[in-house]
């Protein structure tokens, strides 16, 4: 078996990636690091609590260095998946420092705590080290253009600066020190499990309550959106097959306006709905535009492409159908992230409890031998 620790599989990405891993990885175990923020939710990934022999949750934050080295004495790990992060760009322009704490410090202390394991030879010798990153960090293009993998990082928005800021400590850790890593930088993921604050998500349910849709300056910034499901098999291709110390642009191949995409979905969900054909565009409201909103993003993929075979499967408006499917069949998912009940799981475990202490979602304190993988092999 092969031990991999991915960290932030409570959100969006990571539990896509996490629910891909146990179908097509099947000697493949998971250990599922999340601090649980408003963006993650205990409930994503619940049933596979029950799966012990492949994975694991474990509460807590990746600025926690003792608990990473907990976590990385426990088992020869082959790889780390880095996801967790402050994600949304409105949120970093209210409140940067949140985004510095576990974008720049966290990531430093998974890749100090990574290179310390490296060095005394207790990592498995395919060890990679994979940054989640993003497109953001190469700014903004004009109507013509597409990001490379040389394109110069130019980020705008306190998230963007971050994420560039976290990336070039993954790059100086491979340079300077050695450590194994690979950096991939995508484009705006869409599908099931993705937080409504979001562009899509939150316009399919607000399209589905009959509120405002808030469209920011003129709803012409283009987008290049790629399927969840093809991002996942990109991870993986580049964790399996991608050069150490390399990075690889990953991309959707389907650069939309922001209103393009606003009306697509209004006139989907009145055919799902039985709506009156143009009824939800009336509900679109144009707002002010976000600061430093970024004008353009495309991804030139071509290297993923060439290199490991990877390109996206899936056709932009099937995926967008069944998403808009998953979010109407998934009613108890949403109305659990509307009224807050989705963060349950912290209020019941920690009650009567000390704060400080980490637990597993099956209520045991985590890394005791009894829960470990290396306790169950000796089983
Ligand atoms: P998300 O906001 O949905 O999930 C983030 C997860 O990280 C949550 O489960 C949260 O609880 C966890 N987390 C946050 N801070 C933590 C901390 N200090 N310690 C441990 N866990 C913590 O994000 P997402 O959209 O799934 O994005 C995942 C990664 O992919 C991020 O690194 C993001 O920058 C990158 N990315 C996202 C997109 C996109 O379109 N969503 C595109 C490009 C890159
Ligand atoms: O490009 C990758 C990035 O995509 C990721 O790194 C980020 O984590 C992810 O959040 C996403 O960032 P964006 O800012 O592009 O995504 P968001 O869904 O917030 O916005 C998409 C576009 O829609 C953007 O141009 C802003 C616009 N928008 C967004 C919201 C939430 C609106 O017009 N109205 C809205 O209410």
């Amino acid at each position: 078996m092969k031990n991999y620790l991915v960290t932030g599989g409570c959100g969006f990405i990571g539990t896509n990636f996490i629910r891909s891993v146990m179908k097509k990885r099947l000697d493949w175990r998971i250990i599922n690091l999340d601090a649980l923020t408003y963006a993650g939710n205990y409930d994503n990934l619940k049933d596979l609590e029950g799966n012990r022999h492949r994975f694991r949750f474990v509460h807590g934050n990746i600025c926690d260095d003792a608990l990473l080295k907990r976590i990385f004495a426990e088992q020869e790990l082959s790889g780390v998946v880095h996801f967790a992060a402050e994600s949304h760009v409105d949120r970093s322009i209210l409140g940067p420092e949140a985004f510095v704490t576990t974008n720049v410090v966290g990531t430093f202390k998974l890749l100090d705590v990574s290179l310390q394991f490296w060095k005394e030879g207790r990592l498995a010798p395919d060890f990679r080290f994979l940054q989640v990153s993003t497109d953001e960090v190469y700014g903004s293009l004009g109507s013509k253009g597409y990001f490379t993998e040389t394109t110069r990082y130019d980020p705008s928005s306190p998230y963007s600066a971050s994420k560039a800021s976290s990336d070039h400590f993954v790059r100086a850790y491979q340079r300077t020190f050695g450590l194994p890593t690979v950096i991939t930088n995508c484009s705006n993921n869409y599908g099931p499990y993705q937080f409504p604050e979001k562009l899509i998500p939150l316009m399919i349910l607000n399209i589905f309550d009959e509120k405002p849709l808030p469209v920011y300056g003129e709803g012409r910034n283009v987008r290049d959106w790629l399927y969840v499901e093809d991002h996942c098999d990109a991870l993986l291709a580049v964790l399996e097959k991608g050069t150490s110390g390399t990075t690889y642009n990953v991309g959707g191949g389907a650069e939309k306006q922001n209103i393009e995409i606003v009306h697509t979905l209004c006139d989907l969900m009145d055919r799902k709905l039985n709506r009156p054909p143009g009824g939800s565009r009336k509900l679109i409201t144009f707002v002010p535009d976000r600061p430093g909103h970024d004008r353009r993003y495309a991804i030139d993929a071509s290297k993923i492409e060439r290199e490991l075979g990877w390109s996206p499967r899936h056709k932009f408006e099937e995926a967008l159908k069944s998403t808009v499917d998953w979010y109407l069949n998934r009613m108890d998912w949403i109305k659990s992230v509307q009224t807050g009940e989705y963060l349950k799981w912290i209020r019941v475990n920690y009650e009567d409890r000390d704060s400080e202490v980490c637990i597993t979602g099956n209520g045991h304190p985590i890394l005791t031998t009894e829960n470990s993988f290396l306790a169950e092999e000796e089983e």
